[in-house]
This record gives C-alpha cells, sequence and structure tokens, in this order.
C-alpha cells in the first residue's frame, strides 16, 4: 500500500489532485489532505480522505502531517514572499517524517525564466535538490484561468489590456495541472522534471479574439509599457506588489518564458488538454 499526501488540499490544485488521485483509483483512505484549515475540508473528509492540518508556519505540525507518508504533491505556498521560510519547513519536515518522495510544483524552465516568481522556485528547488529526498518536479506554467480575471471588464469595455506586446503562452487549466500532478504523483520517478504547458500557443491579441467569441462582444488587445500595466491594474485596485508581479509575468510572456512546446502535460493526461476557449467560456458563465 503506497500512501499519498497533498498540500494545500482545500486550495484549487490541491483539491483538484485529491480527486484526480481518486479518480486514478486511489483509494480515499490512502490519501493524505494537509490542510491549514479544517472548517475548509469537510469535503475531503466526507469523501474519505484523513484530514491533518498544518500551516506552512509550523514545522512540526507538517512533520506531524506527513508520518507513515511516501509519496507527497507539494503545492507551492500562495504568500509570494513568504515562500522560502514557509517551503523549507515543509522540506524540513519531508526529511524528518521520511517521506519516500515529494513531487513539488515549480514553475516552466525555473532555471532559466526571468519571471520575478521564478526566484523563489529555482531557490525552493535547490532546497529540494540539497534535502537528499527523492523529488520529482512539476514546473506549471500559466493556469488558462489567470485570463479570468480580467475578462469580465474586457468585454464590457471592448479592450484587454496587458503587457505582453506579442508574445504567445501555452496555458492549460488548473484542472488538467492537477491531474498530471496526480498521475506524476502516482507513477514517476525520482529525478523526474516535467515542462507542464497546454498545447496551444495564443497571444494576447488570440485571447482577445477568444474573449470576443466566448461573448458576442468585440474585445481588442491593448499592449501597455509594463509600468503603465502595473499602475492600470493599481488603480484597478490590485495590490502595487502584486501588481508589479503581474506586469513582469506579461513581460516575461513577451519574451516566450510562458510559452513551451514540451508534451509532459498531454502526455500524463493521457488524453487531450482542455482548450482555452473551453475555460474561458464555463469561467464566463460561472461568473456571476
Ligand atoms: N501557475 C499559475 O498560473 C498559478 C496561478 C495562480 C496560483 N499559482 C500558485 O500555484 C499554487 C497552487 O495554486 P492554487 O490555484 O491551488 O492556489 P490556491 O487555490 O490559492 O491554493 C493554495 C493552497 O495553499 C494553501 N496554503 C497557503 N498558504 C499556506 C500556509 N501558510 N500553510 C498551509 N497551507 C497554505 C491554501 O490554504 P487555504 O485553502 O486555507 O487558503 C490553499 O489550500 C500556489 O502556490 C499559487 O500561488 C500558480
Amino acid at each position: 500500500m503506497t500512501v499519498y499526501a497533498v498540500t494545500g488540499a482545500t486550495g484549487g490544485l490541491g483539491g483538484d489532485a485529491v480527486r484526480a488521485l481518486i479518480g486514478r483509483s486511489v483509494a480515499p483512505a490512502d490519501i493524505v489532505a494537509v490542510v491549514r484549515d479544517i472548517d475548509k475540508a469537510s469535503e475531503l473528509t466526507d469523501a474519505g480522505v484523513a484530514v491533518r492540518v498544518a500551516d506552512y508556519a509550523d514545522r512540526d505540525a507538517l512533520e506531524a502531517a506527513f508520518a507513515g507518508v511516501d509519496r507527497l504533491l507539494f503545492v507551492s505556498g500562495s504568500e509570494v514572499g513568504q515562500r522560502l521560510p514557509q517551503h523549507t519547513n515543509v522540506i524540513d519536515a519531508a526529511v524528518s517524517a521520511g517521506v519516500g518522495l515529494v513531487a513539488y510544483t515549480s514553475i516552466l524552465r525555473a532555471d532559466t525564466s526571468p519571471l520575478q516568481l521564478a526566484g523563489e522556485h529555482l531557490a525552493t528547488e535547490k532546497l529540494l535538490a540539497d534535502s537528499g529526498l527523492p523529488v520529482v518536479l512539476l514546473r506549471n506554467g500559466w493556469y488558462s484561468e489567470n485570463y479570468l480575471a480580467s475578462a469580465p471588464a474586457a468585454i464590457e469595455s471592448g479592450v484587454f489590456y496587458g503587457s505582453a506586446g506579442e508574445g504567445e503562452i501555452a496555458p492549460a487549466s488548473r484542472a488538467d495541472y492537477a491531474e498530471a500532478a496526480a498521475a506524476a504523483l502516482i507513477s514517476a520517478d525520482a529525478g523526474q522534471v516535467f515542462e507542464l504547458a497546454g498545447p496551444q500557443h495564443l497571444s494576447y491579441a488570440d485571447i482577445a479574439a477568444t474573449f470576443t467569441e466566448v461573448s458576442g462582444t468585440p474585445v481588442r488587445y491593448e499592449d501597455l509599457p509594463e509600468s503603465d500595466y502595473a499602475a492600470a491594474l493599481v488603480g484597478a485596485g490590485v495590490p502595487a506588489p502584486f501588481a508589479d508581479v503581474l506586469a513582469n509575468s506579461d513581460a516575461g510572456v513577451a519574451v516566450g518564458a510562458l510559452d513551451s512546446d514540451s508534451t509532459d502535460l498531454v502526455d500524463l493526461l493521457g488524453r487531450p488538454a482542455t482548450g482555452f476557449r473551453d475555460v474561458v467560456r464555463h469561467g464566463i458563465v460561472a461568473t456571476p
């Protein structure tokens, strides 16, 4: 019997990964869902999954949560800037608990990526390498869902703003990344590095065209300098540090940092990836 664990299990990727493990015939009783807020975990408990509580800030709780775990899906923390101390705790706890393999959700081509976001991921990859743990790297590209936040305003105003120039991106749905992570957790060997991205190559003009197609309202792409785009995001209510990260990520898109020809995602899925249009159509319908 192999015991699997998933951190961030009350989040989007972690929750989908738990469901994907069950969908791939892992018994719920063999899955440990590591959560920081038990009140959010009722669906997991109802599914028969073992829920254990640990915050990334609490190394001892993490070690207790990882007891008996063979293969751990380590979902990166969502508090950008706080990731390194948190991830150090997760890795130290996994070593102490004797976890057999850790699969970490990193970022596409973390070792060469110019994105600000890549810094904490690359540092985490190094911590993992130094830990002696058997490691699998799941280097995720951009979620298609990232564009759902801007879709309503773009459709209402007819303008989709960004700072990606004519660069292309290969996004994939979060559920597909989660299912690929579950597949890798079950079957990947230590040392494998997966560069995960969708099969489409979309410019921001293509994304605007998708908004047009799905909404029936004309939307055009307007490219802004990185600093103007960051300022526009702040004007729309995005906190300044996060606006800078988003604008910097768009600048990365402009130079191809989130584009990829890798087939690792569809290879792990064993089926076609969910198309960008379907994510937008579903997301817009789901937005009140
Ligand atoms: N590649 C991309 O395009 C992309 C896009 C968005 C996010 N991400 C990153 O990818 C990762 C997973 O994404 P996601 O969509 O699943 O994000 P999410 O829905 O925000 O889930 C993050 C999960 O991490 C948990 N978490 C955060 N801080 C924690 C802490 N200190 N201790 C324990 N658990 C903690 C959260 O717990 P709670 O449920 O209690 O909040 C949540 O379950 C995150 O690192 C996120 O920042 C990537």
